[in-house]
C-alpha cells in the first residue's frame, strides 16, 4: 500500500511536470492539477468546479470518479456561505454525502466566487489530518487564483492567447505541489520535519557558492525537495524506530534512495539530471555508499552536493535514535569524513558560503536561519577559517 501511495502521488506529479513543458488546452491543464491535488492528499476521487457565467450554479471543470454527482441537486447557496477558500468536511448535503464526497474548499478570490474543490474520501481510509487542511488551504489558493481569470471560464476549451501567463501560473502551481510532497515525506517521520526543506536550500547555498548558473541551481533546489520521496514507500515503524536498525531493516531503509530515482525518473523535469542526482544521495567518494558503490570519478556535482547538505541536516536535527549535534561537532565530523564520504571541494564551498552567512555578507542566508544560535561565534569562525584555509592549500597542490 505504501509503494501504490508514492506511485499514486508521483505519477500525478509526473503529469504535472508534462504538463508545464506542453502546449495543452486549459481544460487538460486543470485535469492535470486535479490528479496532483488527489495524489497529494491520497484521495480516489476529486473534482474542480467553477462557478458558472450566469446563475448561481457551478460546473465541472475537470473531475475524477464522482460519476454519480449531479451538481444541480447540490446546495451551493450553503457552499457560498462557508468560510472563503477553507476546507471543510462535508455532512450537511445529502447529495455531496451520497456522492462521496468528504471535504470541499469554497473558492473565492477577494469577494468572487469562483468554484470549489472537492475530494473523495483518502483511498488508504485514514481521516483527512490537520496538515491537509493546511495544504489544502494553500493549494486552493491557488487553483482560485488560476480559475479567476475569467475569459478562461467563458471557453474553457479554447486554447488560451496568453500561454505565458498561463505558464507562469503553472510553475508556480508546480513548486508549491513540490513543497506540498516535501511536506508528505517529511511528516512521515516526526524528527525529520522540514528537513527536505532544509537540505533543498542547504543545497542552493553551496551551488551558488560554486558558481553553478540559475537554471542548474533550481534543479538542485528541486532535487534537494525529492531526495527522500522513496522514503513514502517505507513504513513508519521502520523509519521512526527509537533503537538501532537491525541489517535487514537498514537493507529496507536504504532502498529509499533507489525508489526516490524510479519514481521521479518518470517526470519530466525541465532540469537536467535531478533523478541522478537523487538517486545519487547516498554514495561516497570512497565508494562505499549506495544504491551503486560509485566512487569519486563516477559522481555528479551535484550528487555530491546534495550528500553534504542531507548528512549536515541529518547531524544537526534530532533524529528518533539520537540527540543532534551543536554546529562545532557537525563541522567536526564533516571534516572527519573526508574524502571518504563527503568531496572536499563541496566542503570548501559549503565552509565558505557559512562563514560568509555567519559575517552577514548574503543578503539572504540559507543556512543560518535553520541552526541552533547558541553556538560560539568566535570559536566557529576560527574553525571554519582554518578548514577553508586547510582545503584550499589543498586544492592549489592539486
Ligand atoms: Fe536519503
Ligand atoms: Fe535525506
Amino acid at each position: 500500500m505504501e509503494l501504490k501511495k508514492a506511485l499514486f502521488n508521483i505519477s500525478a506529479l509526473a503529469d504535472l511536470g508534462e504538463e508545464i513543458t506542453s502546449e495543452k488546452n486549459f481544460r487538460e491543464k486543470l485535469q492535470s492539477l486535479l490528479y496532483v491535488i488527489l495524489g497529494t492528499f491520497l484521495a480516489s476521487k476529486g473534482a474542480i468546479t467553477c462557478q458558472e457565467r450566469s446563475g448561481d450554479k457551478i460546473a465541472f471543470a475537470a473531475r475524477k470518479g464522482f460519476d454519480n454527482l449531479s451538481l444541480d441537486n447540490i446546495d451551493v447557496a450553503g457552499i457560498r456561505a462557508a468560510v472563503k477558500n477553507e476546507p471543510y468536511s462535508v455532512n450537511s448535503d445529502p447529495a455531496l454525502v451520497k456522492a462521496g464526497v468528504q471535504i470541499v474548499t469554497p473558492l473565492w478570490v477577494r469577494n468572487e466566487f469562483i468554484g470549489t474543490i472537492m475530494l473523495s474520501r483518502k483511498f488508504t481510509s485514514e481521516a483527512y489530518a490537520p496538515e491537509d487542511f493546511e495544504l489544502l488551504r494553500v493549494i486552493a489558493h491557488q487553483v482560485a487564483i488560476t480559475l479567476n481569470n475569467r475569459s478562461l471560464f467563458m471557453n474553457l476549451t479554447e486554447q488560451l492567447n496568453d500561454n505565458r501567463k498561463l505558464y507562469e501560473e503553472m510553475r508556480k502551481i508546480y513548486h508549491d505541489t513540490l513543497q506540498a510532497f516535501a511536506a508528505a515525506i517529511d511528516a512521515k517521520d516526526v524528527y525529520t520535519r522540514h528537513h527536505s526543506q532544509r537540505v533543498a536550500r542547504y543545497s542552493v547555498a553551496i551551488a551558488r557558492e560554486l558558481g553553478w548558473s540559475e537554471h542548474d541551481i533550481e534543479g538542485i533546489y528541486v532535487a534537494g525537495f525529492l531526495h527522500d520521496v522513496g522514503k513514502l514507500a517505507i513504513s513508519n515503524e521502520i523509519l521512526n524506530k527509537k533503537t538501532p536498525f537491525t541489517p535487514k531493516e537498514m537493507e529496507e531503509v536504504r532502498r529509499h534512495s533507489l525508489l526516490s530515482y524510479k519514481i521521479i525518473s518518470h517526470i519530466k523535469f525541465p532540469w537536467k539530471d535531478v533523478e541522478k542526482i537523487v538517486k545519487h544521495h547516498h554514495e561516497r567518494p570512497d565508494g562505499t555508499g549506495y544504491p551503486d558503490a560509485l566512487s569519486r570519478n563516477d559522481l555528479s556535482e551535484g550528487a555530491k552536493v546534495l550528500a553534504l547538505a542531507d548528512s549536515f541536516d541529518a547531524m544537526t536535527s534530532k533524529r528518533a535514535y539520537r540527540d543532534k549535534m551543536d554546529l562545532r561537532e557537525a563541522l567536526d565530523e564533516l571534516s572527519r569524513c573526508l574524502n571518504k564520504q563527503f568531496d572536499d571541494k563541496i566542503m570548501l564551498a559549503f565552509c565558505k558560503v557559512l562563514d560568509k552567512e555567519i559575517r552577514g555578507d548574503l543578503p539572504i542566508p540559507n543556512i543560518l536561519p535553520h541552526l541552533d544560535k547558541d553556538f560560539d561565534l568566535s570559536l566557529i569562525t576560527a574553525l571554519l577559517e582554518g578548514i577553508i584555509q586547510e582545503l584550499s592549500d589543498g586544492n592549489e597542490k592539486d
